[in-house]
C-alpha cells in the first residue's frame, strides 16, 4: 500500500489516519516523533485493527464499554495500586523521585484513566503517560481528554525500538490470548530504551480477584469473561525471554478505596462502581430495587474477596485488609475491597 492510500486508512471514530497524525504532530510533537506507520507490516496491522472489536469498543447494547467508562469517572479507587505500578516502572521509591521527561507507555490504557491518575500525583504535571488501546472509542476519548494516545494492538506497536522509558501491561493482561503473550512482551521490550522497565500485572489465576472475574463477572455480565489469569512463572518466563534482565515477580496491595459521608454512602458507592466497571447487568431484574441490587453486589465482594488461604498474612503488606471493610476515616467513611494483584517488573 502506498503511503497516500495509508494516510487515508480509517483509524479512529471519524479520523483517518493521516489526519490523526497531524493532529498528534501539532498536540504532541516528542510521541510524534517515535510514531513508525510505514514499518513493515504496518498496513496489515492497520486493517486488522479496523476488523477488530472487543467488548470495550462497543456500548450498552453490545458490550462494556459505555459502562465501562461510566465507572472511570471516579478515577482515584483504584490509585493506590497505580501508583505502586508507576513507581516499580519507574524504578524509584516514591512519585517525587520519577525524573521529569520521563515516559511510560500504557498498552492497554482503555480511555486513558492511568494517565489521570499519574498526573493528579506527579509533582511536575507533563504528559509522562501515552495511552495505548486497540479499542477507536477508547482512544479517541483519551485524545479528547487532551492526553497523548495511540490505537494500536499491544502485539503490533506503531512506534520506534528504544522510544519510551517503561511500557505498562496492567487491568486487563488477562484479555490477551495466552498464545500472544509472549510476542506482547516481546513487543514491548523492543520500544523501551536499555535501562527501561516492562511492568506486568494481572490478577494471579486461582486467587480470590480472578475468581471474581470467573465466578461473578463472567456470570453476570452481558459479555462473559472466559479468560486464563496469568501465573507468577508465566509472567517471569515471559519477560525472561523477552530479554530482560533482573526479572522480579511480587504481589501488590491493590484495593478498590471509595469515600462518603456516611457507611452506607461509601458502601454504595463502591457496589454501584462494581456493578458498572465489571457489567453485571445479570444481577438486576425488573422487579430489582436499586437498594437491593447494591446489597447483592457488595454481598458477592464479601464473599469472593474474603481472605484466600493462598496469601501468607505478609504477601500483600501491611495495609492489606483480609475482607472488604467500611472503616471511619476522620469525617468520611471508606469502603475498601481488598485485591492482590500480581506484578512482574524486567529492565532492558
Ligand atoms: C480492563 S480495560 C483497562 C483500561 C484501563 N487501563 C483501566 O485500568 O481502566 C482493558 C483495555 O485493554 C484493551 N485491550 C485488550 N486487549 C488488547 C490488546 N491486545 N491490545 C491493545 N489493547 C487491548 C481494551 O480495549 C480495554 O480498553
Amino acid at each position: 500500500m502506498t503511503i497516500k492510500a495509508l494516510l487515508r486508512q480509517p483509524y479512529l471514530p471519524g479520523l483517518p489516519l493521516g489526519d490523526y497524525l497531524d493532529q498528534i504532530g501539532k498536540r504532541f510533537p516528542d510521541f510524534g516523533r517515535v510514531l513508525w506507520f510505514d514499518r513493515k507490516g504496518a498496513a496489515e496491522a492497520l486493517a486488522g485493527l479496523s476488523a477488530t472489536t472487543n467488548e470495550f469498543e462497543t456500548n450498552d447494547d453490545d458490550g462494556r464499554g459505555d459502562s465501562y467508562r461510566r465507572a472511570q469517572l471516579n478515577r482515584m479507587i483504584r490509585a493506590r495500586g497505580m501508583r505502586t505500578l508507576f513507581t516499580l516502572a519507574a524504578g524509584v521509591p516514591d512519585m517525587e523521585s520519577i525524573p521529569p521527561g520521563w515516559t511510560l507507555l500504557d498498552l492497554l490504557g482503555g480511555d486513558g484513566l492511568l494517565a489521570r491518575v499519574f498526573a493528579s500525583m506527579a509533582p511536575r504535571p507533563h504528559h509522562a503517560v501515552i495511552t495505548s488501546d486497540m479499542a477507536g472509542h477508547m482512544v479517541a476519548a483519551a485524545l479528547h481528554a487532551g492526553l497523548p494516545a495511540i490505537r494500536q494492538q499491544a502485539q503490533f506497536l506503531f512506534m520506534r525500538d528504544e522510544s519510551v522509558d517503561a511500557a505498562l501491561l496492567a487491568y486487563g493482561t488477562h484479555h490477551i490470548a495466552p498464545e500472544d503473550r509472549l510476542g506482547v512482551c516481546q513487543e514491548a521490550a523492543r520500544v523501551l530504551r536499555p535501562g527501561g522497565r516492562l511492568v506486568l500485572h494481572d490478577f494471579e489465576a486461582g486467587a480470590p480477584a480472578a475468581l471474581w472475574f470467573s465466578e461473578v463477572v463472567h456470570r453476570y455480565s452481558r459479555a462473559g469473561h472466559s479468560y486464563h489469569h496469568f501465573t507468577a512463572a508465566e509472567m517471569a518466563g515471559h519477560l525472561k525471554l523477552s530479554g530482560l534482565g533482573s526479572v522480579l515477580v511480587r504481589r501488590v496491595y491493590d484495593p478498590l478505596v471509595i469515600r462518603g459521608g456516611s457507611a452506607a454512602e461509601a458502601r454504595n458507592l463502591l457496589a454501584d462502581y462494581l456493578f458498572d466497571m465489571y457489567g453485571l447487568t445479570g444481577l438486576a431484574f425488573p422487579q430489582t430495587s436499586l437498594d437491593d441490587l447494591r446489597q447483592t453486589v457488595w454481598k458477592l465482594a464479601q464473599y469472593h474477596f474474603a481472605h484466600s488461604a493462598k496469601y501468607a498474612p505478609d504477601d500483600a503488606g501491611p495495609e492489606w485488609k483480609r475482607e472488604p471493610v467500611v472503616y471511619r476515616d476522620g469525617a468520611e467513611w471508606v469502603a475498601e475491597i481488598p485485591r492482590v494483584a500480581l506484578v512482574a517488573v524486567g529492565e532492558k
